[in-house]
């Protein structure tokens, strides 16, 4: 049976899709069988990080309307073979389709993938309800910003009140030049602050940014720390990315002030 695993956010934009789209390529690439699903009924946007928006026939709307089988609704990743990516395009917010209409459809293919990754929409609103109800395991993105951390608190706290006990951070888009600088909160805070296992730190990285669906260059400093996260996830244990490295020392400090001044 597969791993059903949320990423979720208090705050909106802090990268769940882009993290989702990822680490599952990333996981697939390991030669784990793994799913996408997008329970973000609204801004529903994980075809276009994946680059397979053109593909689209049928999406979780028609699965759960009983117009489609499940398989049916499956899209191929261009990059990995072992990825596959249910849309949900023509599902909106309002949507009455419950977390146990999805768990249904997701139990007869669940034996067929090693993962299947949910991404959640943002806040606290059924939309959140209906995603994280689906997993058995959550991951909460966070920012090193104070409001990002806050609505992380009550997030955490609204997932243990669902009977997860699995929840972990991921601390994306972390510059390594401000935490020398002070400035943002550290990973180390943020496991202390949150009560909660951090699972990996990704650095604030222009390859993601500017990726369109492409793959994500292996030189990259992001695939660096999405490898580090992978590797949590499907052992357990290891290193997480620090982002702060590549600021220390006397070329390190260089980097910095050259950042600052930008
Ligand atoms: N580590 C990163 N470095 C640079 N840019 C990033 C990083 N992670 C995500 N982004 C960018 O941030 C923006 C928001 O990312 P994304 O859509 O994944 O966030 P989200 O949490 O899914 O948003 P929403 O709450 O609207 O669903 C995108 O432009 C994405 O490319
Ligand atoms: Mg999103």
């Amino acid at each position: 049976m597969a791993r059903k695993i949320v990423f979720t956010s208090g705050k909106g934009g802090v990268g769940k899709t882009t993290l989702v789209s990822q680490i599952g390529r990333k996981l697939a690439s390991l030669n784990n069988r793994v799913l996408l699903v997008d329970a973000d009924f609204s801004l529903n946007n994980l075809d276009l990080a994946l680059g397979v928006e053109n593909f689209v026939v049928y999406d979780l709307f028609d699965v759960l309307s009983g117009n489609c089988r499940i398989r049916q609704a499956f899209i191929k990743d261009k990059y990995e073979k072992n990825l596959y990516i249910l849309p949900s395009d023509k599902l909106s917010a309002n949507s009455s389709f419950s977390a146990q209409n999805i768990k249904t459809a997701l139990l007869g293919v669940s034996k067929l993938f090693d993962f299947i990754l949910i991404d959640s929409p943002a806040g606290i609103d059924n939309g959140f309800k209906r995603a994280v109800l689906c997993a058995d395991e959550a991951v909460v993105v966070i920012n090193s910003s104070f409001e990002s951390l806050r609505d992380a608190d009550k997030v955490i706290n609204i997932i243990k009140s669902y009977d997860i006990d699995k929840v972990s951070l991921i601390l994306n888009r972390a510059r390594g030049d401000l935490m020398m600088s002070g400035y943002g909160v550290s990973a180390e805070n943020v496991k202390d602050l949150l009560k909660c296992s951090l699972l990996g730190v990704v650095p604030d990285s222009d390859a993601l940014l500017t990726l369109d669906g492409k793959k994500l260059s292996r030189l990259s400093s992001a695939d660096k720390a999405i490898s580090m996260i992978c590797n949590k996830i499907l052992t357990g244990r290891g290193d997480i990315y620090d982002p702060t490295l590549k600021y220390k020392g006397f070329f390190g400090s260089i980097k910095r002030s050259l950042r600052k001044s930008n």
